[in-house]
């Protein structure tokens, strides 16, 4: 099987490699300093060490996924890819380059470029390049490895043999649930997420009946059965990414309910991200 590319090995881009990897195809990941390159490395072993204590992968196994998979920061060594998924920061114009460049390095015409972006427009990343027909969203969800769905979003120019291809490689090889989204930010999980979370931030933000963040989250975990509550949710999904996201969608649709709520705003400013800086909402043992 030809080589996949993923661009990005924070939390959802090493995920996305380690899903590929277990399919049994190379993975070829992109990364811009050999710093981060050696973090993404770290990520997706210990993500696949977690799979080997939990009974999931046998230990020679985890060593074969791994063998796959290769970090690197030269962005020509994906130029022999079908398939690359962009998984970068949640950053237009970061992204518009990247497709751009991508676009010029792929070699193969056939190539499909997809973004794992939450929110920010498909039409947008496929006008960056030569072959907007052949570009698609293909949205994973975290923990990758754990969460089955992946949301495919055609832009207007991207041709049904691009759709199918992404779908039938989300579904056969990676065995993941496919729904279709339209290419309005936010798509449809996050057009139902995001106003819940920034609800939750407003919850806590005004004191309301003294809740505290604990409370807010026993609250839906406890009377909803939700698997974890709203703010213990962002600070997994980072709160840089859910302020990101909110942006895009603000800007797409102008409702209040987008706007992120000055407390998450401020948190975002002192470097309070969730789990990967180790504090947002909660505080978290980084080792
Ligand atoms: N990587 C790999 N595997 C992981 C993992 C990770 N980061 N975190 C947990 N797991 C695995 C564990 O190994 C375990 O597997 P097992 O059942 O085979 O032993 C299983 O998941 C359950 O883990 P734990 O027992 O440690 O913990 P929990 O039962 O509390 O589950 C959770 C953790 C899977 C994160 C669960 O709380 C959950 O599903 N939470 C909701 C996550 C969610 O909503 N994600 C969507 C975010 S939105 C998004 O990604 C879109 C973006 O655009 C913002």
């Amino acid at each position: 099987m030809t080589p996949v590319g993923v661009i990005g090995s924070g939390l959802m881009g090493s995920g996305i490699a380690e899903v590929f990897a277990r399919a049994g195809r190379r993975v070829l990941v992109h990364e811009v300093t050999e710093d981060a390159a050696r973090r993404g490395r770290d990520r997706i072993a210990s993500s696949l060490a977690r799979a080997v204590c939990s009974g999931k992968l046998e230990q020679d196994q985890s060593a074969q996924v791994l063998d796959r998979i290769t970090v690197g920061t030269d962005l020509t060594a994906l130029a022999e890819a079908e398939l690359v998924v962009e998984a970068a920061t949640e950053d237009e114009g970061l992204k518009t380059e990247l497709f751009r460049q991508l676009d010029a390095t792929l070699v193969r015409e056939d190539a499909v470029l997809a973004s794992n972006t939450s929110s920010i427009p498909i039409m947008k990343l496929g006008k960056a390049t030569q072959r907007p027909e052949q570009v698609v969203g293909m949205h994973f969800f975290n923990p990758v490895p754990v969460l089955p769905l992946v949301e495919v979003v055609p832009s207007l120019f991207t041709s049904p043999a691009t759709v199918q291809r992404v779908e039938v490689v989300a579904q056969d090889e990676l065995g993941k649930t496919v729904i279709r989204a339209q290419d309005r930010a936010g798509f449809i999980v996050n057009a139902l997420l995001v106003p819940y979370l920034l609800s939750a931030v407003r919850v806590l933000e005004s004191g309301y009946a003294y809740a505290s963040a604990a409370d807010v989250d026993a609250g839906m975990v406890r009377g909803c059965a939700h698997p974890m509550g709203p703010l213990q949710l962002s600070d997994l999904i980072g709160l840089d990414t859910v302020v990101a996201i909110t942006n895009s969608m603000y800007e797409e649709f102008k409702e209040p309910l987008y706007s992120p709520p000055p407390m998450l705003l401020r948190m975002v400013e002192g470097g309070l991200l969730g789990r990967k800086t180790g504090r947002g909402f909660y505080e978290y043992d980084r080792h």
